[in-house]
């Protein structure tokens, strides 16, 4: 187990802000996992479980330890005719298990190319994009309850997901070490092309019927082109939620708004598309100090360079007020921001 005080947390966030810790410890075997849980009492306070850092703004320095799981291994673990129980440790670069995946030729996960961060971190949030959230493909997964409650098993149903959302997240924020996750993908394909940026971008690659392996690179070419990648411009991807109202606010705010998008949800609530109020806010490609909305993307606030996070959050704030002032609609930010 690696341990290090004072540590810096500016390569360990997608922002690349600067942080510090009180103590950074870095996990990357089974031998660690044993050795942190015999001798580290976690304190929810103030401890901190890191994944790829693309989900977070650190605004402040935490006083605490900040844990990363780095252990890694991915491997089948059933395999019928045509589902097959792929396993993945908290520690795996989630699109590499993506294109790992399509090597095995499964299906299952090829919409949810390029998404950065470590497989451990997608079921907190239940990542999402292009028509899939992870929650499609979920079986189980296995955590440390850091209350001291040993290792603990959770099916689909016990994860309680939501859009960008899962208990991890909500009600049990900050309890769980997420160790290894388990997914649930065929052999057989089945295309799922309703987000229509996918099926037009296999139209310009040529591809009327395409595989696993295409979708997902179409999925690759729309992602480099519409948000900025976080290894040349910081930034935690979309900053903010779609916000989603009841269908009659909905309509009300699209008489006023026209061309405003909406999408239906369940029990008659509609999600509204935060970049386009963003951008009808006048806010795409704007600066304040050293942070910026993305030209590319009005829902990605981006790092212009060497901005502190506070910066960062002074916009988000900024943005929030002016969507609030104009549209009357809260924004709720994505990120974990410490230091709020
Ligand atoms: N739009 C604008 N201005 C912009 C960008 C988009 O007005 O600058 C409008 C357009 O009308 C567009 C609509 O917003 O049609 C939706 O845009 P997009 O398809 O890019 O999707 P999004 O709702 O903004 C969500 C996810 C993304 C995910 C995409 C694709 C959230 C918070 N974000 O964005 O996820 O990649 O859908 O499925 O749900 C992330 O979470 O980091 C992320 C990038």
């Amino acid at each position: 187990m690696k341990r290090t005080r004072q540590a810096s947390l500016r390569n360990l966030n997608s922002f690349s802000v600067e942080a510090f810790a009180d103590q950074l410890l870095e996990l990357d075997s089974a031998d660690d996992l044993q050795e942190f849980t015999s001798t580290h009492r976690f304190d929810p306070a103030c401890d901190l479980v890191l994944g790829g850092g693309s989900n977070i703004l650190f605004a402040a320095d935490t006083h605490g330890t900040v844990i990363l799981n780095r252990v890694t291994g991915k491997r089948i673990i059933a395999d019928s005719n045509d589902e097959v129980l792929v396993e993945a440790w908290a520690g795996e670069n989630w699109h590499k298990l993506v294109l790992w995946s399509l090597e095995q030729g499964l299906s299952g996960l090829e919409n949810l190319a390029l998404i950065p961060g470590l497989a451990g971190a997608a079921p907190m949030q239940n990542i999402g994009a292009y028509g899939v959230e992870l929650s499609d493909v979920f079986d189980s997964l296995e955590a440390l309850d850091l209350n001291g409650g040993g290792m603990r098993e959770f099916k689909h149903g016990d994860c309680h997901f939501g859009y960008r959302d899962s208990r991890f997240k909500s009600h049990d924020a900050g309890r769980f070490l997420i160790i290894r996750i388990r997914l649930r993908l065929r052999r057989h394909f089945v295309p799922k092309l309703a987000y229509q940026g996918v099926r037009e971008e296999l139209n310009t690659m040529g591809i009327d019927e395409p595989g696993p392996a295409e979708v997902s690179e179409a999925v690759i070419r729309i992602r480099r082109r519409k948000l900025p990648d976080p290894a040349v411009t910081g930034n935690a991807g979309s900053f903010f939620k779609n916000p989603v109202v009841s269908r009659s606010l909905a309509e009300q705010l699209q008489k006023d708004l026209p061309g405003l998008p909406l999408y239906s949800q369940e029990n008659d609530q509609v999600k509204l598309s935060a970049a386009w109020l963003i951008e009808h806010c006048g806010w795409k490609g704007r600066s304040m100090g050293r942070a910026a909305v993305s030209a590319q993307h009005a829902l990605v606030l981006i790092n212009k360079g060497d901005a502190t996070g506070s910066e960062i959050l002074a916009l988000a704030e900024a943005v929030q007020a002016s969507v609030k002032t104009n549209f009357g609609v809260e924004l709720e930010p994505e990120p974990l921001i410490i230091g709020a």
